[in-house]
């Protein structure tokens, strides 16, 4: 069995939130930002807005784009670290879809990798599975979690969703053509962000030694060491677009657009160079919403798609890396 992208879809939040606003909270500057990172803008949840609620709305989208409806999806995968729920945000997100058969929904919790395990996961329950429609969502909003008063990473993220329809189909019409996808849990020291399930603890004498927890959980401040972060990124990301042409059977010159995890201009840069691949074939966005997490990629898909960029039967790489460290990539066809 085959499958193929038939939809796609993203949404933004209303607030937007410039390098110059980003100076009214932190001692930094539209310069520093701009020549380091490639970001002018983003976007911040804020008011009634929900992650959900942007999931829905890049769901819903892509749905549209496929003429299918929430009752003929048959899977949901929602790409994620940023839910407010410990439990997932998948089940939301298909009750607001309104999806009356109940299919399976769940989280995939890869930071910016999110989006391509998420894709990754989608092709191998169609092939191997039987699902038809499933509908793969990266949505994060990471502005909730750093500490605005870190300029090393509060510059750096905005919020966002995109989502992308797959579809079964006839094998000839296959679309997605090969993939590579790694984790090196050693490198989580360089980036990551603790779940404290406590602060306190209750001891209770009949049962020596045993320490309950009590007391609210929380998250610590998301932890960078950005320039591991860089050398990682600066030789994983090129190996694993080339481990995926491999197994795609396709060269750097079949490929009509190089798409990757919306990071840093410096990162994308460097990896088009050691591709050798051609500047103007790059799809970026990054100027507009800075690091959006796992909507990075179906964000600017989206946006490429729609604007008319990327055409029908249009091959494309995606890469993706981030918090874990996790990276990867896909060959597929628009
Ligand atoms: N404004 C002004 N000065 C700043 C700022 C800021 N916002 N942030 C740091 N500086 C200063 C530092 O204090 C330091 O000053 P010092 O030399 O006097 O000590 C100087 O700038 C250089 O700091 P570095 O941290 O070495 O800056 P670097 O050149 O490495 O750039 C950056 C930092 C942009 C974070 C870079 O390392 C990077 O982009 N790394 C990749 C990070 C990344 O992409 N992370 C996301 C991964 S995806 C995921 O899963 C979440």
């Amino acid at each position: 069995k085959g499958c193929k992208l038939v939809g796609c879809g993203s949404a933004l939040p209303n607030l937007q939130f410039s390098n110059h606003d980003v100076t009214k909270i932190v001692n930094t500057s539209d310069e520093w930002i701009y020549s380091r990172t490639g970001i002018r803008n983003r976007r911040i949840l804020s008011g009634d807005e929900s992650l959900i609620g942007l999931g829905v709305e890049a769901a819903r989208k892509a749905l549209q784009m496929a003429d299918v409806e929430p009752d003929d999806v048959d899977l949901i995968l929602f790409c994620s670290s940023t839910t407010d729920d410990l439990f997932g945000g998948a089940p939301s997100v298909q009750k607001a879809l309104g999806c009356k058969r109940n299919p399976p929904a769940y989280d995939i919790r890869a930071a910016c990798t999110g989006f391509i395990l998420g894709l990754v996961s989608a092709s191998c329950h169609i092939r191997g599975g039987g699902f038809n429609n499933v509908l793969v969502i990266g949505a994060d909003c990471v502005t909730r979690y750093v500490d605005w008063t870190e300029r090393k990473i509060c510059v750096l993220f905005g919020d966002a969703a995109g989502a992308v329809l797959l579809q079964a189909c006839d094998i000839e019409d296959d679309g997605l053509f090969g993939f590579d996808l790694h984790t090196d849990g050693d490198g989580k020291r360089h980036l990551n962000a603790v779940i404290k399930p406590n602060e306190g603890n209750i001891s209770n004498n009949s049962v020596p030694g045993l320490i309950f927890p009590s007391g609210p959980a929380s998250i610590s401040q998301i932890q960078m060491n950005g320039q591991e972060i860089l050398r990682f990124v600066v030789k994983a990301v090129p190996q694993t677009i080339e481990a995926s042409l491999r197994k795609a059977g396709v060269r750097v010159s079949d490929i009509d657009w190089l798409l990757l995890h919306q990071a840093n201009q410096r990162i994308i840069d460097s990896v088009a160079k050691k591709l050798e691949f051609p500047m103007e074939k790059m799809i970026c966005n990054l100027e507009n919403y800075g690091n959006t997490s796992a909507a990075s990629i179906p964000l600017a898909l989206d946006e490429a798609v729609k604007s008319g960029k990327v055409k029908e039967g249009e091959t494309m790489m995606l890469g993706g890396f981030g918090a874990g460290l996790t990276w990867g990539s896909a060959i597929l066809r628009w």
